[in-house]
């Protein structure tokens, strides 16, 4: 596969486009609102602001080329989704005023997340980052310019794999060491069985007295729950939650691992993801906190 990056000029129109260009979820321009993002490059970062635009558009077509991810094609990282969460504060009150408290962001591609953290004031050195692919962590540095800065914890692995495999990676080193895991956009990419499986591997990162342990994020959700055709592979499927369905696979994954958790959420119309379509009536945002009750 080409490198588009590789390939680019200085500044924007000189990409070199391939077929991955063309798939629905890539949108070309860069959406006017990421004003909280822009911030956080410029005071976090020292980004110049008039280099904002080529810088981002630079390291999302790198990603771009690592993995079609809507989350990547559509800009939607840019949202900065963990701090508009409606336990944001509370997440930011324990990890700034409780030094022993730890969050790992499951599936956190460049750590945009973990970024808005540290920046609004929480310790570095007690906030974790997992994702199946290397790649992406680097890019999040390339992004933030902040390798040697940040002290935050980065593991490649994989959360489908056995434990004690070789795909499990760094993950092994991350079992019990949690108050707080956040995974957004994470769970619903997999099928329902290997959603109770990445769902376990979550709950086994918790520390075994974590008082007030809760994992919470954004996902797609819909009205209408069941088994849809992954985009990019014909012979997969993911399973779309409500809140009906999400609490019974909690339930599930409660039973499979001793420990009971107790969905809080709510579907919200979808905002219209940039670029083409994909978006019906019936798909929404589901604004998720899951809570350990026992
Ligand atoms: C759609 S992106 C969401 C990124 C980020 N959490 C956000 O909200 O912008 C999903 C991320 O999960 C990672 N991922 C996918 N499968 C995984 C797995 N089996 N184990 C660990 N990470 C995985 C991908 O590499 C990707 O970075």
């Amino acid at each position: 596969m080409n490198d588009p990056v590789a390939s680019q000029g200085q500044g924007q129109g000189q990409l070199m486009r391939d077929e991955r260009h063309d798939l629905p979820r890539y949108a070309d321009e860069l959406p006017k609102d990421f004003e909280r993002f822009r911030k956080l490059l410029a005071n976090y970062s020292g980004i110049p602001e008039d280099q904002v635009d080529d810088h981002v558009r630079a390291v999302r077509e790198k990603a771009w080329s690592i993995h079609p991810y809507p989350c990547v094609g559509q800009w939607r990282f840019l949202d900065l989704s963990i701090s508009q969460h409606p336990l944001y504060p509370k997440v930011l009150s324990m990890l700034t005023s409780d030094d022993d408290k730890k969050l790992l962001d499951m599936g956190c591609c460049f750590a945009q997340d973990l970024r808005s953290l540290a920046a609004d004031g929480v310790p570095s050195e007690n906030l974790y980052g997992a994702d199946l692919r290397l790649e992406f962590l680097d890019l999040g540095y390339d992004l933030f310019r902040d390798k040697g800065k940040i002290k935050a914890h980065f593991y490649e692995g994989d959360a489908l794999a056995l434990p004690g495999s070789e795909a499990e990676g760094g993950l092994k080193e991350l079992n019990g060491q949690f108050d707080i895991v956040h995974a957004a956009s994470f769970l619903h990419l997999f099928s329902w069985e290997d959603q109770v499986t990445a769902a376990c591997r979550l709950v086994s990162f918790f520390k075994p007295d974590a008082k007030e342990a809760v994992i919470f994020g954004r996902q797609i959700g819909t009205l209408k729950p069941g088994k849809y055709q992954r985009r990019n592979d014909p012979n997969g499927s993911r399973f779309a939650h409500d809140l009906n369905t999400f609490q019974q696979l909690w339930d599930g994954v409660g039973e499979k691992t001793g420990t009971k958790w107790k969905l809080e959420g709510e579907l919200r119309t979808a905002p219209k993801w940039r670029g083409e379509g994909e978006v019906s009536g019936d798909t929404k945002l589901m604004i998720f906190q899951v809570i350990k009750t026992h």
